[in-house]
């Protein structure tokens, strides 16, 4: 039996990880989130049943989901004290964690990274603390997810922008100035996964998705806030800053996919981007929902509000030449599922 670390496995991206590896495997998931931003199992856990273990909630009749409230930082702490005390509270069975999928991180929309730098900065603690755990404990597999936050933010601006690719950050040559606090961690973690990787021994990939987006994602996100704003018709339709800045918008099933093919072919450290490779701007986000709306409003740009950097978007060429991997789900189709779950939503109010 194999066993799985999933840390912040109730965000967004770390449910959908879980779904599908209950999906593609047939082995136990272990979740670890304190449920600072995350939702509790219960509200996402297809056919959900619960049996309490303790501190644990285990979780389906199949019994392949352990769940545990608590903060990532606190249950690594617990290894170094008690490095058995899995095996000894919950599963008597229990040696180590095959593949760890680390997900557990201070996060959100624009308001978040430039509202609040220094919360966002805590993810610094967790991922030291996170590296540190698995150089001694030494799982199969690991997952980092950094950001296309961590690009030097000079390739974003409206005269300079370029198609991010992965070499412009370079620990030997080059690494600019990521996107505040949040990209400054990012970078960090990609460093502290190259020396689990060259010096620990330790199989890890590195992850750099763009805007990952989808049918469960939290409002403060711009993509499903968007969506629920276009079904409710609004009217002149607010857009943060000038609307003109772009992203690159990649549904989370093809983050997922990508995510499962890196873990069976790479694990140096490196890390490597996930994106449509299309930049989109945030009014023609707006113009495709309204038109999925059947409207067509007036856009009121806030200029007061922050955008973030002007241009962001991936270079695939290396996913593509290595890997032959490309998003499977279009732009349209995507976005047509978040705007018909925003509009179920409603409907449910
Ligand atoms: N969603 C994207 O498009 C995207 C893009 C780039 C990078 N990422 C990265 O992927 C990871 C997951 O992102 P997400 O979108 O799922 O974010 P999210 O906020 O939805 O999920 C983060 C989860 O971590 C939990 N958490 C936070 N601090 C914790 C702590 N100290 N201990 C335990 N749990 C804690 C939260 O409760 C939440 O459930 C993050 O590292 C993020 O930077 C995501």
């Amino acid at each position: 039996m194999k066993y799985h670390l999933v840390s912040g496995g109730c965000g967004f991206v770390g449910r959908n990880m879980v779904k599908r590896l209950l999906q593609t495997t047939s082995d136990t998931v272990f979740i670890v989130d304190d449920l600072s931003t995350g939702i509790h199992p219960s509200r996402w856990f297809p056919s959900y049943t619960m049996r309490r273990l303790g501190e644990v909630e285990i979780i389906g009749t199949e019994e392949r989901v352990y769940f545990l409230k608590e903060d990532f930082r606190d249950f690594l702490f617990r290894f170094r004290h008690e490095p058995d005390f899995i095996a000894k509270k919950w599963i008597p069975d229990f040696v180590a964690f095959h593949d760890v999928y680390h997900f557990a991180a201070i996060v959100g929309g624009r308001a978040k990274i430039e509202g609040d730098p220094m919360m966002v900065a805590l993810d610094l603690s967790i991922d030291a603390e996170f590296f540190h755990w698995v150089c001694t404990h030494k799982p199969a597999r690991v997952l980092y997810p950094s950001s296309s936050a961590a690009y030097p933010v000079n390739l974003q601006t409206s005269q300079g922008a370029v198609a991010l690719k992965e070499s412009d950050i370079d620990f030997e040559k080059n690494l600019g100035t990521p996107d505040m606090t949040y990209g400054w961690s990012k970078l960090t973690g990609e460093f502290l996964a190259r020396i689990a990787a060259r010096h620990y021994g330790v199989r890890v990939v590195c992850i750099r998705p763009f805007s990952g987006y989808g049918e469960d994602q939290d409002l403060t996100y711009p993509v499903p806030a968007i969506a629920a704003r276009a079904a409710r018709k609004e009217d002149p339709f607010e857009v943060w800053g000038t609307g003109k800045q772009g992203r690159d918008f990649v549904h989370i099933d093809d983050v997922i996919d990508c995510i499962q093919l890196l873990m069976d072919n790479t694990g140096d450290g490196s890390a490597y981007n996930i994106g449509s490779g299309r930049l989109t701007s945030f009014i023609e986000l707006i113009q495709l929902f309204c038109r999925f709306a059947g409207y067509s409003p007036v856009i009121k740009a806030l200029t007061d509000k922050p955008m973030g950097v002007y241009s962001r978007y991936a270079d695939m060429s290396l996913m593509e030449n290595r890997f032959g991997w490309k998003p499977k789900i279009s732009l349209e189709e995507g976005m047509r599922r978040v705007y018909e779950a925003a509009c179920r939503r409603i409907s449910e109010e």
